[in-house]
C-alpha cells in the first residue's frame, strides 16, 4: 500500500515490519496521530530517537517512512539482529534512566533530535528522567517528544502501576473544590506537564521544560517544544541519589532492576515466539483461505 506519491504508507510499513499478534505493535490510533504529525516532514533530514527497541520493528518503520532521517534506538536488551548494519539506523545499549546513555545517543545522531519517542520501561520515574534530560538538551526548538502507553500506570504488574479507580470527586456536592486523581507513576508524569505549560504565563519565569503544546490522547502524550528557549535545565541527579530521594517507598532500586530485566526478558521471549510462530500462523491462515 503506497500513498499518492508512491511512497510506502505508515500503516503499510507497520503491517510489514511487526509480526501478527506482536503485543509491542503500535496501536492504530497512535499511527494515525504520528501520520498527521510527520507526513508533511517525510523528506526532511530529521533525527529520530526511540527509547525501547524490542524486535526493532519501529526503527525499521521509521527508517523507511522517513527516507532522509537518522534513526537511533536505545534498549537495555541486546540489539535485534535485523537492525544491525542497517542504513541510517543506530543502536545504543543501556537504560533510559542513565544520562551517559542518553548523551551517547545524541552523539551518535550527530545533533539534536527532531522527534523523541519513549516506548521503553513505562515506569514513571525512568520516563521522567529521560524527559528531564533529553527535552531541554537534545530536542530541537519546535521538536516533538512522545510518551507512549502511559496507561500502564493503571496496570498493577508495573512497579508503579495501580489498579484504576474512578476518582472520588463528586461534582454534585456543593463546595467540592478538590479534584483528586492519580499523583504518581506514568499518569503522574503526564499530569505534571501542565505546570511547565502555564508557568511563564502564571509567574513570568520560564520553565526548563519549555512546552508549547501538550496533546493527551488515549494512552499517548505528544509534547511539542516551544521555539522560545526555557531556562537552563538542572543536572539530572545521579540515579542512586534520585532513588534515595524519591518518595515512592515501594520502588526500591532492586525492584526496578528486576522489572527492567523482566521486561527485557519478556520482549526477547516474544521475539523468539514471533520468529517461530509467524510462519505457522501464516500457513494456518493460508489453509483457512484455501478451505473457504
Ligand atoms: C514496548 S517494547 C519497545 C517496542 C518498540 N518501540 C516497537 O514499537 O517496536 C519496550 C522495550 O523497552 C526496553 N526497556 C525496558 N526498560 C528499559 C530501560 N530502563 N531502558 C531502556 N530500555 C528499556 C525493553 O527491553 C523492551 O525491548
Amino acid at each position: 500500500m503506497a500513498d499518492s506519491l508512491g511512497e510506502p504508507s505508515l500503516d503499510a510499513l507497520v503491517a510489514h515490519y511487526y509480526a501478527l499478534g506482536d503485543f509491542t505493535r503500535k496501536a492504530s490510533s497512535y499511527i494515525a496521530s504520528y501520520r498527521s504529525l510527520l507526513e508533511g516532514k517525510r523528506n526532511e533530514s530529521l533525527r529520530l530517537l526511540e527509547l525501547g527497541v524490542s524486535s526493532g520493528a519501529s526503527l525499521l518503520v521509521w527508517r523507511d517512512y522517513l527516507p532522509r532521517a537518522t534513526i537511533v534506538g536505545i534498549d537495555l536488551a541486546d540489539p535485534p539482529p535485523r537492525i544491525l548494519r542497517q542504513d541510517r539506523i543506530h543502536f545504543v545499549q543501556g537504560s533510559q534512566g542513565d544520562a551517559a546513555v542518553l548523551e551517547r545517543a545524541a552523539e551518535v545522531a550527530g545533533g539534536p533530535f527532531d522527534v523523541i519517542i519513549d516506548d521503553a520501561s513505562h515506569i514513571g520515574y525512568l520516563t521522567k528522567r529521560s524527559l528531564q534530560y533529553l527535552f531541554p538538551r537534545h530536542l530541537v526548538p519546535g521538536g516533538l517528544y512522545v510518551i507512549e502507553d502511559f496507561g500502564t500506570g493503571f496496570l498493577p504488574a508495573y512497579p508503579d502501576g495501580t489498579t484504576f479507580e474512578e476518582p472520588d470527586w463528586n461534582d454534585a456536592v456543593e463546595g467540592s473544590t478538590i479534584f483528586r486523581s492519580s499523583q504518581h507513576g506514568m499518569v503522574g508524569v503526564v499530569k505534571q506537564l501542565v505546570e511547565p505549560l502555564v508557568q511563564e504565563l502564571s509567574t513570568g519565569t520560564k520553565p526548563y521544560l519549555a512546552i508549547s503544546r501538550l496533546t493527551i490522547e488515549t494512552n499517548i502524550a505528544f509534547i511539542e517544544k516551544s521555539m522560545q528557549p526555557g531556562r537552563p535545565a538542572p543536572m539530572l541527579p545521579e540515579k542512586a541519589d534520585w532513588d534515595a530521594g524519591r518518595d515512592a517507598g515501594a520502588l526500591t532500586e532492586d525492584l526496578l532492576r528486576r522489572h527492567e530485566a523482566r521486561i527485557g526478558r519478556l520482549e526477547q521471549q516474544m521475539n523468539t515466539l514471533r520468529t517461530v510462530l509467524g510462519p505457522v500462523r501464516r500457513l494456518w491462515q493460508l489453509g483457512r483461505r484455501l478451505r473457504g
